[in-house]
C-alpha cells in the first residue's frame, strides 16, 4: 500500500519524513534549550542536505501548477478525518521504532498540547489534522514534494530560505520574469494569490478549506512557511490580512515543533474526545 520506500533512496533521501522535522528543531530549538554556540550547519545529515537539494532544484513554477492540477480536483478518495489519520499512520518507517512517534501520535500530541493551554476547539482540531496532507507520500509523491520549508514560486527566492544556494540548479532561477522581488505577482497582492512550493500544507488546505475558520486554515496552509513565519521574508507579497494570519501561524508553530518531547498520548483513551471534535466540524466523509 505504501508508496514510501523503507530505506533512503536517490529520490527519497530522508530516512523518514520526521528527519526533516528533526532538522527544523535543530534550526529552531526551544528558546530555553537553545545553545548559543551551536551552528546547525556543522553537522547536517547528508540525507537532509540531499533532500533540500532535490526540493530546491525541482520545485519550479511549472511543477507547482502541474501538481495543483493533479491534486486539487480532490478526486482520489472519499475519507473521514479519522480514517485519513489511520491511513497516514500506515506511513511507517523503521528508523527507530522505540523512540519515533507514529503519525497519529504526533498529531494527537500536538492537539493535546494546544488543548492543555486552553485554546478553542477549532485550534485543538487544527493540531490534530495539520499534517494529514502527508498522505501525498502514500500516493507515491517524493519526499521533496511533500515536506520541507515552503516558499513562493514565480518570484525571487529569499536568501532566508535554508540552503538557498541549491536554487542555482532550479531552471526558474534563469528566468528573469521570476527573479524580481514580486515576480509574476502584484506587490502586496496577498498570499492567497501566490503559488507556494508544493507540499502537504497546500494540499490539506484545499481539502479542509470549507470546514474550518480562517485562522485554522492559515495555520494549516502556512505552517511550513518558515521563511515567512520565522524569518520575516516575503512581506512584499503580503496583504495586511496576511500579517494577521501569520500571527496565528506563529501561535501554532511551537505546538507542532515542541510537543514531541512529551510522553506519547494514549490514543485509544483519547479517541472518543477527538472523534466528537472531528464530527463538530466535518461531515463523515470529505474529498481527498
Ligand atoms: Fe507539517
Ligand atoms: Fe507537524
Amino acid at each position: 500500500m505504501s508508496g514510501q520506500p523503507r530505506k533512503p533512496s536517490e529520490t527519497n533521501p530522508l530516512a523518514d519524513l520526521d528527519e526533516w522535522e528533526d532538522f527544523l528543531l535543530e534550526r529552531y530549538p526551544e528558546p530555553e534549550k537553545a545553545d548559543a554556540f551551536r551552528d546547525y550547519g556543522d553537522n547536517v545529515r547528508p540525507g537532509v542536505r540531499e533532500f533540500y537539494r532535490l526540493n530546491h532544484t525541482h520545485q519550479t513554477f511549472e511543477f507547482v501548477r502541474a501538481k495543483e492540477d493533479e491534486f486539487l480536483g480532490k478526486s482520489r478518495r472519499k475519507m473521514g478525518i479519522w480514517e485519513a489519520m489511520e491511513f497516514l499512520n500506515t506511513l511507517v518507517d523503521d528508523s527507530d521504532p522505540d523512540t519515533e512517534l507514529t503519525q497519529i501520535e504526533h498529531l494527537m500530541q500536538t492537539a493535546e498540547a494546544v488543548r492543555a493551554d486552553g485554546h478553542p476547539r477549532w485550534f485543538i482540531l487544527t493540531g490534530l489534522i495539520h499534517d494529514l496532507g502527508k498522505i501525498l507520500c502514500l500516493w507515491g509523491e517524493p519526499q521533496w514534494a511533500v515536506v520541507g520549508d515552503t516558499f513562493p514560486v514565480g518570484c525571487r527566492y529569499s536568501d532566508k530560505i535554508v540552503f538557498h544556494d541549491y536554487f542555482d540548479a532550479n531552471p526558474d532561477s534563469k528566468n528573469p520574469e521570476y527573479q524580481t522581488p514580486t515576480g509574476v505577482y502584484e506587490p502586496n497582492c496577498g498570499l492567497d494569490k501566490v503559488h507556494m512550493s508544493w507540499g502537504h500544507d497546500e494540499y490539506l488546505y484545499h481539502v479542509v478549506k470549507d470546514y474550518l475558520p480562517d485562522e485554522a486554515l492559515a495555520m494549516i496552509r502556512y505552517h511550513s512557511f518558515y521563511p515567512a513565519h520565522r524569518e520575516g521574508a516575503y512581506a512584499e507579497l503580503m496583504s495586511e490580512d496576511d500579517q494577521r494570519k501569520l500571527a496565528w501561524v506563529r501561535k501554532f508553530n511551537p505546538y507542532d515543533l515542541y510537543s514531541k518531547g512529551e510522553a506519547p498520548p494514549d490514543v485509544a483513551k483519547l479517541k472518543p474526545f477527538y472523534q466528537e471534535l472531528i464530527a463538530e466540524y466535518f461531515p463523515a466523509q470529505i474529498d481527498w
